[in-house]
């Protein structure tokens, strides 16, 4: 499927009747679209890029990647005198379930609002954002949300002390059994909760004990940093198995071929599908 289908944002021109521009996506399935009175337009793909595009000819001025697909529309709103830009990220979407190879593998599906502004804001995940362009006075645009602690040391410090205190029950490396739950895939609210949970003992009535006479705030906060960490780049660790890896890529070549040789494609048509 992957040789034969992707996805590609059009702009239309309309008076000359013809396309203006067009960016490509590997994949189809990607996101809503929302173009903005300052020459913007914002989409979102399967694999959780969130982009704007120059309005004039569709040159990439700034992305965001997130942990899960975004497919809604994005809006843009005013407070208090400023931009923000809004948009819901989740997998789901027809084609991802129905032909969605990239959902077997990719197993997360964080769903979260995510808000941006325009200009300095609440830092949050800076190694996330990337301002591909270079003009400095292009305003940047930042995440909203809680804040993540990038720094090496305190995220190997995390490290030990979750191996220590956590990996008992939420699993060696923050990889649980699902039983307990998998700190890798906490969502937004319980990032933020994540010190009145892990110290306070905020859910002791679900067996979570708090950890107040043990470790100290820092520590709590060093464990924090490693499994956001963790979470950052959990869609590279959940690689393909070594058979999904043969299927997928008898399935690419058959469709690689196929385009040259249609008799073929209709004759493994069954086995692609
Ligand atoms: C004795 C087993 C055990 C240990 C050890 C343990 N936890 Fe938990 N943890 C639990 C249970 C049980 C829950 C609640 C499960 C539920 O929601 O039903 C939980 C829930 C959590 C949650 C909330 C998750 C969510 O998505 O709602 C966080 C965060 C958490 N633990 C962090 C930690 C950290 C950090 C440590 C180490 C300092 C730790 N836990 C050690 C058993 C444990």
């Amino acid at each position: 499927m992957d040789a034969l289908v992707y996805g590609e944002l059009v702009a239309w021109d309309p008076v000359k009747k013809q396309r203006a521009w067009q960016v490509r996506h590997d994949k189809p399935s990607n996101g809503g679209i929302l173009s903005t009175a300052g020459d913007l337009v914002f989409q979102g793909t399967w694999d959780g890029t969130f982009a704007a595009y120059d309005a004039n000819n569709g040159t990439p001025l700034w992305q965001y990647q997130s942990d899960s697909a975004i497919l809604a529309g994005p809006i843009s709103y005013e407070l208090d005198g400023e931009q923000y830009i809004a948009v819901a990220q989740g997998s789901g979407g027809t084609v991802m379930l129905t032909v969605g190879d990239e959902l077997k593998r990719n197993k997360v599906n964080q769903n979260k609002l995510l808000v941006f502004k325009r200009g300095e804001f609440n830092q949050t995940r800076s190694n996330a954002l990337t301002q591909t362009a270079q003009d400095s006075t292009l305003a940047t645009i930042l995440a909203l949300g809680h804040k993540a602690e990038t720094n090496p040391e305190i995220i190997k410090k995390g490290q030990t002390l979750y191996g220590q205190n956590c990996a008992s029950c939420h699993g060696i490396s923050a990889k649980s059994n699902h039983i307990i739950p998998d700190l890798r895939y906490m969502s937004e609210q319980t990032h933020i909760d994540f010190s009145g949970i892990v110290l306070g003992g905020a859910y002791a009535h679900k067996g979570m004990i708090g950890y107040f006479e043990t470790l100290s705030l820092e520590d709590s906060e060093a464990i924090h940093a490693f499994l956001d960490d963790k979470q950052q780049r959990l869609p590279e660790m959940l690689e393909m198995s070594f058979l999904q890896k043969i299927e997928y890529w008898f399935v690419y070549w058959t469709a690689r071929l196929g385009e040259k040789y249609p008799d073929l494609l209709n004759a493994t048509r069954d086995l692609m599908m």
